[in-house]
């Protein structure tokens, strides 16, 4: 079957769109210091995708819709099968379907494992740069702990494990958020460096969350080991989700996954239901999806491709590598040696390309390091570094 990939879906105006990424860039840009925005913006921030879902899903909710009743709603046992399958045959990652508990959301359930497993004051290890988790953990009254990652100077980031040592064996930090794949950096952590991560945090009982959102989008020949199948259930727990996969953020449907026994929750769903969209659209995801996303994965391995050949050749003085996983690339600027606000000035204002600064990722990297994603049409990946390198020019 082909899938349909290049085409232009208009998510700024469409009235049934509702995209924060296309329809708040302004946003965005505030944090960056731009105000003045051109029209035409081309949005690679937000990891969302511009591709419409896949059609086996579409053709399910329309019968979901079809249906018309749409009241309270209970997971059939359809549902976590199709997820014990799914990572079972894509991961060779076995767990039960009773080790499974969905959440509204990576966030809602970060934000709520936190305040489950940790008390008020307690320090929660994060490996920066890393996306977001700030509010999960601050909001709730803990402490957002760093541990920075070794930057190679170009770009490749590796674990600092003394420093993730020191910051364990506070006892004051009682949990780290493991973000595996990583984002923003693209590493896919080895067998290794996932074991080491968790002998150090076993040592000074410091429970590990990997949130493993991003583990079916892999660059080509790219392998992905769960953290938990690399190092067993043991004061582990795991946060899996269509949402980055099939392009299904709007309906919220996370599953935490829970095999150590002293974890488990009391409750299935304790504070939420699931709508029946997220149900439907998980079931048929993982059911019938996985001819798309590796459809996807071979689209998004050319746009990356096809990104880093034209910055490589039209950004010379910018540093950026091929992730191993995720869909999106850091473009490191400072080789130009301009001011952050020159920086951010010339791609968000001047190029009308919305990326996401370093900022959001480690208050160090400032603006000018940007995240862009690449999972875009290809043309208009290109357009934006196309826009970009004009700014750049004979600099
Ligand atoms: C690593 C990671 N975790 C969590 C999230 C947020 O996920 P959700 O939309 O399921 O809350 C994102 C979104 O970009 C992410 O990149």
């Amino acid at each position: 079957m082909h899938y349909e990939f290049d085409e232009i879906i208009d998510r700024k105006h469409d009235p049934y769109s509702f995209s924060f990424k296309w329809q708040k860039p302004d946003y965005v840009c505030k944090q960056v210091g731009v105000s003045e925005l051109r029209d035409d913006v081309i949005c690679l921030e937000t990891a969302d995708m511009d591709f419409r879902v896949a059609p086996e899903i579409i053709e399910d909710l329309k019968k979901l819709t079809e249906h018309g009743i749409f009241g309270y709603s209970s997971m059939p046992d359809a549902y976590k099968e199709a997820v014990v399958n799914w990572y079972g045959k894509r991961q060779g990652w076995d767990f039960k379907k009773d080790d499974i508990y969905y959440f509204p959301g990576t966030h809602e359930a970060i934000a709520q494992l936190v305040r489950l497993y940790t008390k008020q004051g307690e320090g929660v290890i994060v490996l920066v740069p890393c996306y977001g988790y700030h509010g999960d953990v601050e909001d709730n009254g803990r402490k957002y702990v760093q541990v920075r990652m070794i930057n190679d100077g170009n770009e490749y980031f590796t674990i600092d494990y003394d420093a993730l040592e020191k910051a364990c064996a506070d006892p004051n930090n009682t949990m780290i958020i493991m973000c595996h794949p990583h984002n923003p950096t693209g590493r896919v952590f080895t067998h290794e460096e996932l074991n080491k991560v968790a002998d150090i945090c076993r040592r000074h009982d410091v429970l590990i969350v990997s949130d493993e959102v991003h583990s079916d989008i892999l660059r080509q020949g790219q392998g992905f080991e769960p953290m938990m199948k690399a190092c067993g259930p043991k004061g582990l727990i795991a946060c899996t989700a269509v949402n980055k996969t099939f392009n299904l953020a709007g309906l919220a449907m996370t599953n935490v996954i829970i095999c150590d026994e002293d974890l488990k929750l009391k409750e299935v769903g304790m504070y939420s239901m699931p709508t029946p969209f997220g149900i439907q659209a998980v079931i048929s995801a993982y059911t019938r999806g996985e001819p798309w996303v590796d459809a996807l994965n071979e689209y998004v391995d050319r746009n990356i491709d096809d990104c880093l050949e034209y910055i490589h050749k039209n950004l010379p003085k910018a540093k950026v590598i091929r992730p191993e996983g995720g869909y999106s690339i850091n473009i490191d600027f400072s080789g130009y040696g301009l001011s952050d606000k020159e920086v951010a000035e010339k791609i968000y204002g001047k190029a009308g390309v919305i990326l996401n600064s370093g900022l959001f990722f480690d208050d160090w990297r400032g603006l000018q390091v940007h995240r862009a994603c690449l999972s875009s049409p290809h043309s208009m990946c290109l357009e934006a570094f196309e826009r970009i390198a004009k700014e750049f020019e004979n600099i």
